[in-house]
């Protein structure tokens, strides 16, 4: 079928989608509110099963990334017990300050279509990889974090979230201080493919 798709774009968009990591964001430069409207609605076409939408997202931007911040520092504080690290805990409140935006990312089960829980969790997926590719079309930075609070069952109250949903991580995003085009390293398709012609 003939479209008027400009897959030479397309295709290099996805190439050259890649992490960028909070202290690689310009600090204080702003991102629009209306490209990160536009990551949303992006996220919000993801493909889900039984038109669950699962997907859900609190935005901290301005002041929020200050409240987001000590959100963080209190809640690994309070519940990181053994697995308590300086390090991490210096990551989790600096971070979100060195960032435009922060997004965190959960997933709501739906109480009438009891699908299995990881075809949520791919939907949700589904939605990120969306908010990686609007970010790379618009040359601004972020990734995903899973990290800290990630899977603290306490953290998914402050985001809206039920004890049977999930909180599936957080979303940096900064426009970047030194753009480069170096990827990540991926080993060749062939070796993940399997071919059956007969
Ligand atoms: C499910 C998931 C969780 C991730 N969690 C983290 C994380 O906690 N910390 C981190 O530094 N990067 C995290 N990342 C980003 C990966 O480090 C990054 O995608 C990987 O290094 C490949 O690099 P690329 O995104 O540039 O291709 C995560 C990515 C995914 C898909």
């Amino acid at each position: 079928m003939e479209t008027n798709y400009n897959t030479d774009l397309f295709n290099s968009i996805i190439q050259n989608r890649h992490s960028v990591f909070p202290n690689q964001f310009i600090k204080g430069k702003a991102v629009p509110d209306e490209i990160i409207w536009q990551i949303l609605e992006n996220a919000n076409r993801a493909p889900n099963h039984k038109h669950t939408e699962p997907w859900r997202f609190t935005v901290f931007s301005g002041d929020g990334l200050q409240h987001f911040s000590k959100l963080q520092l209190k809640i690994y504080t309070q519940y990181a017990g053994e697995k308590f690290k300086e390090a991490k805990l210096k990551n989790l409140v600096e971070y979100p300050l060195m960032s435009s935006h922060v997004i965190a990312i959960g997933m709501k089960r739906n109480e009438e279509q009891k699908l299995p829980e990881i075809e949520e969790i791919i939907a949700t997926a589904c939605a990120i990889e969306n908010m990686y590719l609007t970010l790379t079309a618009y040359g601004i930075g972020g990734y995903l974090s899973t990290g800290g609070i990630t899977y603290f069952e306490e953290a998914k109250a402050y985001f809206d979230l039920g004890s049977d949903d999930r909180l599936i991580g957080f979303f940096y995003i900064g426009y970047i201080a030194n753009p480069t085009n170096s990827l990540t390293k991926r080993q060749p398709i062939q070796e993940k493919v399997k071919w059956v012609m007969k």
